[in-house]
């Protein structure tokens, strides 16, 4: 059977080697279901056009059929702890103000005065109601009209329904999401079988730690595709191969919202040769910037253990005593892979044991061409003490490095790497005289499935 043939099969071209699947089989505890998931069907090799990325005409269809229609990240519930704190949430044109109304109820609403038009609130704050600052026009923190100066000029508002815009809210893992569609499906529904996925893993008792948030000058797309393939490591990353198993990475995709990859750590990239053991624990631990230890300075990989297998049991024994919770059951691959989902359109999670990295990318403003990329990291807390409080963003200019956030540690020059990539591919795509981006089949299929969940919100 030919090449092509098997692939219109779906019948899983593979890189060579091991398979994510064959490690599962190393374990030495249960595997949680899933894990064994291994859902990719073949979605197609077609080319897709780059207007979808560069054209001003199709950030206007998303602005009139995406944006509108999906549930989307607005903030973290301990970014609004207090009754009164506010979120102001933007995504292209919209302004949203997302309000802690009672300790365990959070609301929504549009971010503009009935009055003329102003915002009500320019930036994050704390408020007992909402009082516009142009002319004083005030709502209750419930979205319910208390009144506007000089009531006795406005008799024609008596009677009228002067409650603000209300938008839908949904909570998961500590985000909380909002929907600007009254018929949304629920966020639940939307979201599955994610929140199955995470059961080990309750993000919503998770801290925000680390909090960084630059503009990137590449459409938001750009900027979700550059997290959603290994298919890069090789040119990308090459200080990291050593110990990523990154052409053996598996993809999987489940519904129109959901995906995600996960590539096996502590083995070597089968693009290289030999590689010693010695060599993979030794990178693992000075370079990926993920593991319980951050330096391999004075450790040794004992006589017959797999590096892979060894870490592991480091970062088993530093998370528990981290967390004071018994991580027994946990597998290799939860306590080093990189396992990553994304939530359609602009949302990403990892999840394992170590601190979970979360993305978002919006369009910056109405602009197609940047976007404002966030990257969190979620920490565990020691188990029966109280939840640290997060932390606020950290805003980079435009032009500073990632590296220049020291929270983010080993991180920062990764995606110092990923950003000489983003804007370049935008630019690029401009250039382009094919006109057209052509997909790897099977690494990045996750790539043509966030497209092809896009065609159908765009032509829905
Ligand atoms: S615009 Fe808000 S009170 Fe006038
Ligand atoms: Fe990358």
């Amino acid at each position: 059977m030919s090449e092509r043939r098997k692939r219109q099969q779906g019948d899983g071209v593979r890189c060579p080697g091991t398979s994510f699947q064959d490690l599962l089989d190393l374990e030495e505890v249960e595997v949680p279901a899933y894990l064994r998931e291994n859902t990719c069907d073949y979605l197609g090799d077609d080319d897709l056009p780059v207007e979808r990325w560069i054209s001003r005409d199709f950030h206007l269809r998303e602005k009139e059929k995406l944006w509108p229609r999906v549930w989307q990240v607005a903030c973290r519930e301990e970014d609004i702890p207090e009754v009164g704190d506010v979120h102001v949430y933007e995504i292209v044109d919209e302004s949203v103000l997302v309000v802690r109304t009672r300790p365990d109820e959070i609301r929504a609403f549009v971010n503009s005065c009935l009055h003329r038009g102003r915002l009500l609130m320019d930036q994050d704050g704390s408020v007992e109601r909402f009082v516009c600052p142009f002319h004083g026009a005030t709502w209750n923190l419930d979205g319910s009209f208390v009144g506007i100066p000089c009531q006795w000029d406005f008799r024609h508002w008596e009677g009228r329904d002067m409650r603000l815009p209300e938008l839908k809210v949904g909570r998961w893992g500590g985000f909380v999401f909002v929907n600007f569609d009254r018929h949304a499906p629920p966020l639940e529904e939307y979201l599955a079988p994610l929140p199955e996925h995470f059961a080990r893993f309750p993000l919503h008792d998770y801290y925000k730690g680390v909090h960084v948030q630059r503009v990137v000058r590449c459409n938001w797309k750009v900027g979700m595709e550059a997290f959603m393939e290994s298919f890069h490591t090789v040119q990308t990353h090459r200080e990291i191969m050593t110990f990523t198993g990154d052409a053996n990475s598996q993809y999987d995709y489940w519904g129109d919202h959901v995906s995600r990859s996960v590539t096996p750590m502590g083995v070597p990239s089968p693009h290289l040769g030999e590689v010693t053991p010695e060599a993979v624990f030794r990178d693992i631990l000075d370079r990926s910037g993920r593991m319980a230890l951050g330096s391999s300075e004075g450790q040794q990989l004992p006589e017959g253990m797999s590096p892979r297998k060894y870490v592991a049991e480091m970062n088993r024994q530093i998370f528990e005593e981290i967390s004071g919770e018994d991580l027994s059951d946990a597998t290799m691959a939860e306590l080093e892979d990189a396992i990553l989902y994304s939530v359609f359109p602009n949302f990403q999670v990892w999840i394992g044991y170590h601190g979970n990295i979360v993305y978002r990318f919006r369009p910056n403003g109405d602009d197609h061409e940047s976007c404002i990329f966030d990257v969190m990291l979620l920490f565990r807390h020691r188990k029966g003490t109280p939840k640290p409080p997060g932390v606020p963003v950290h805003r980079l200019e435009p032009h500073q490095k990632f590296a220049e956030a020291e929270e983010l540690g080993a991180l920062g020059p990764v995606f110092d790497q990923d950003d000489a990539n983003m804007p370049a591919v935008q630019r690029g795509m401009k250039a382009s005289h094919k006109r057209a981006v052509s997909l790897a089949s099977y690494q990045e299929s996750r790539i043509r499935h966030l497209h092809r969940t896009l065609d159908k919100y765009l032509n829905g």
